[in-house]
């Protein structure tokens, strides 16, 4: 079968930076470290006052395009994942289409738009579209253009207000792809949950340790479905795991998780049996509690483990330079954890072609999905050709007060004016709200 899945990808973050030790901690009366240490977050990033969900995404996508020398006439298909839509009815992938119109002299009347929503699995869930309708050879020789935009705000006060974060991430889905093959094998781990919801409201209503739960709870049904199909996963079958990233502390959680599940009944199990015993069993307790307790127990011991941290330290901490420095981007977010885990392989050198990456999606509400990828051997020069962290360093940095008039201004009761803080330059604007204000 040939070889399907991302091409290349291009990314726009939100314009601004929050500081979140600098600035933000000493307003909230937090201790910083609560956030770099405890979190895992630096900064987070926000959109300035001529930027959303549309722009974000028609600039990705645009940039994109350039960089590969795309016409309308290549792209059969746009999808748009995003929990931060505006419009009930139409997709935002029309309204960036419409962006990308003005700019091309051709139009994508022949695209298959569309608009996905499961919270921040989207993304992934669009990917996959993407790729089962080339598998179908439904797309005629063309590409699909998948987009996850997302701006991931707060009520002010909120918990969650530290983790949030603004940007796009935009995929060019194609047969014999540079970067990556996504697997045809998937597994999930999915719930009816309540613990993260946005019913016609902008701002989420989170109950923020219970989402935590739920998190580690779908991922866990997640790996042991992907391995019925997939096969047994080992601790070394992977270079990298990259999982959806809230923050990097929730990713820290489902890591050791996904270590203590992976060594199960393996040689690592056995080198730690003299240090922390064996895994519990469950057949060996007499009730669910008191196995739960054991697992803790366990688990305890095996975060302080120097194997564990080995392992931590080279699968999983690369995939969160990117997240400490922008925050949550939702749909994004995985998709951000994947390239950082790219970077990492490229300055380091390592020629990763061949190898895989064990992708873990998550969207609460709740599903999980893990699936593999095979690093293509175009992947060093599609990642050279991308700047994440150029554009990163060259957003303006809010002050406190700047962060919450810039919060106001995307608060859609509020809607406030603002002066825009950075200068638009050869970019999708847009001038208003409500859909039938101006994008250009
Ligand atoms: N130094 C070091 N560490 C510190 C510290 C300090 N001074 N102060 C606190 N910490 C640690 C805490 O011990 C805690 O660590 P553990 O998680 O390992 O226990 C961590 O910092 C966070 O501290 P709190 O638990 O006190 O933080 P909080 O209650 O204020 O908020 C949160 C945490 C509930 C996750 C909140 O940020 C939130 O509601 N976020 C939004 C929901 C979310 O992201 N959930 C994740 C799963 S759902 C999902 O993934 C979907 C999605 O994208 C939203």
């Amino acid at each position: 079968m040939t070889a399907v899945g991302i091409d290349a990808v291009e990314i726009w973050t939100g314009k601004l930076a929050l500081d979140l030790a600098e600035t933000f901690a000493p307003r909230k009366g937090d201790d910083p470290e609560k956030y770099t240490k405890g979190l895992g977050l630096y900064e987070s990033s926000f959109p300035d006052a001529y930027e959303d969900i549309v722009t974000m995404g028609a600039n990705a996508a645009y940039r994109l395009m350039e960089r590969k020398d795309l016409d309308p006439e290549d792209v059969g298909r746009i999808d748009v994942a995003t929990e931060s839509a505006f419009d009930n009815s139409k997709p935002v992938s029309t309204y960036i289409a419409g962006c990308l119109e003005e700019v091309y002299d051709d139009d994508f009347h022949h695209a298959n738009k569309g608009e996905r929503k499961f919270a921040c699995i989207a993304g992934t869930q669009s990917l996959d579209d993407a790729c089962n309708w080339i598998r179908a050879g439904r797309n005629r020789g063309r590409g699909a253009l998948v987009i996850a935009s997302d701006t991931a705000l707060y009520a002010r006060g909120d918990a969650g207000e530290a983790t949030q974060g603004a940007g796009a991430v935009a995929m060019w889905v194609t047969e014999d792809p540079s970067l990556v093959e996504l697997s045809t094998e998937q597994g999930y781990g999915s719930a009816d949950e309540t613990d993260f919801l946005k019913p016609n409201q902008q701002f989420p209503s989170v109950d923020g340790k219970r989402s935590i739960q739920v998190y580690l709870a779908r991922m866990r049904e997640a790996l042991v479905d992907f391995e019925s199909v997939a096969g047994k996963v080992g601790p070394e079958d992977y270079a990298y795991a990259p999982f959806h990233t809230p923050y990097p502390g929730m990713v820290r959680k489902a890591a050791l998780l996904a270590y203590r599940h992976t060594i199960r009944g393996t040689e690592v199990e056995d080198a730690l049996a003299d240090e922390i015993g064996r895994q519990p069993r469950r057949a060996d307790f007499a009730d669910e509690e008191a196995f739960d307790a054991a697992i803790r127990d366990y688990m305890d011991d095996l975060k302080e483990q120097p194997a564990y941290h080995e392992w931590y330290d080279t699968h999983i901490e690369p995939t969160l330079a990117v997240s400490e420095r922008v925050g949550n981007w939702y749909t994004g977010s995985v998709h951000l954890a994947r390239m950082a885990a790219l970077y990492h392989a490229a300055e380091a050198d390592r020629d990763l072609a061949g190898e895989k990456l064990l992708v873990g999606s998550y969207g609460s509400g709740a599903q999980a999905e893990i699936h593999a990828e095979t690093v293509q051997d175009g992947w060093r020069e599609e990642l050279d050709a991308l700047s994440i962290f150029d554009r990163i360093a060259e957003r303006y940095d809010l002050s406190f007060e700047e962060y919450e008039q810039v919060h106001d201004r995307h608060n859609h009761e509020k809607q406030s004016e603002l002066e825009p803080f950075t200068t638009p330059e050869d970019e999708f604007v847009f001038d208003g709200w409500g859909p039938m204000n101006e994008r250009k």
